[in-house]
């Protein structure tokens, strides 16, 4: 990578604070968008989007697939990370090396220093799909912070305290924009409320939303 790619990606357009250690990023992946993609297109064609049930049996509404050594899953025997595609039962494809380099630098901008993410839980959402709200907490290590990658049409990303029935802030989220949450935040519940129909000049009638963490 050249110098000035790397400058580009160390001044984000604008940036929110969502909390004492969680911040939004606006447009940081713009940049690297392409390379994003390309990579994406890549790792889905080895591990495709599917359907995933939570441990209760209900199945999700964002389609989900996974890259780098950890994998996150769910199914009726619980939510677990896997080195293993349950779909193919081999290796989740590798990380991509502009995954690798985005996160690094997002979560340097944000203040944590040295990401070296292993996981990569890649989500799909139509229309009408969304993400209840949850913390991510099947992490062995919590001193990671997560970084999280929002592509194609505008979600609602709900963060909120500690317990489920805290209040949340609602937060507009867009192509482009990445949220990282860490250190004293690094527990707090967040979610996606139901996607608005729409159509994204890049990605269709979709949003697809990339989270990296360090799980293993
Ligand atoms: C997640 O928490 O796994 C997804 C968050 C998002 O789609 O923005
Ligand atoms: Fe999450």
């Amino acid at each position: 990578m050249d110098l000035f790619a790397e400058q580009d990606l160390q001044q984000p357009a604008r940036v929110e604070r969502i909390g004492e250690q969680a911040l939004v990023l606006r447009g940081f992946a713009l940049p690297r968008v392409k390379e994003l993609l390309a990579a994406l297109d890549c790792v889905l064609l080895q591990s495709p989007l599917r359907q995933m049930h939570t441990p209760g049996g209900l199945a999700m509404s964002a389609r989900l697939s996974s890259c780098g050594d950890l994998g996150w899953t769910t199914d009726r025997h619980g939510y677990r990370y896997s080195p293993l595609d349950p779909l193919s039962s081999r290796p989740w494809p590798a990380m991509p090396e502009a995954f690798l380099v985005l996160a690094e630098a997002a979560a340097s901008a944000a203040g944590f220093s040295g990401f070296v993410p292993d996981a990569c839980l890649i989500n799909a959402y139509a229309p009408g799909a969304k993400m209840s709200l949850h913390q991510d907490k099947n992490e062995r290590s919590c001193t990671a912070p997560i970084v999280s990658i929002s592509l194609g049409l505008p979600a609602i990303f709900q963060f909120g305290g500690f317990e489920r029935s805290d209040p949340t802030q609602r937060v507009s989220l867009f192509h482009g924009d990445i949220v990282v949450w860490g250190g004293v935040d690094r527990l707090r519940f967040h979610g996606v409320m139901p996607i608005k129909p729409g159509h994204h000049s890049l990605l269709g009638e979709q949003r697809i939303n990339i989270t990296l963490r360090q799980a293993g």
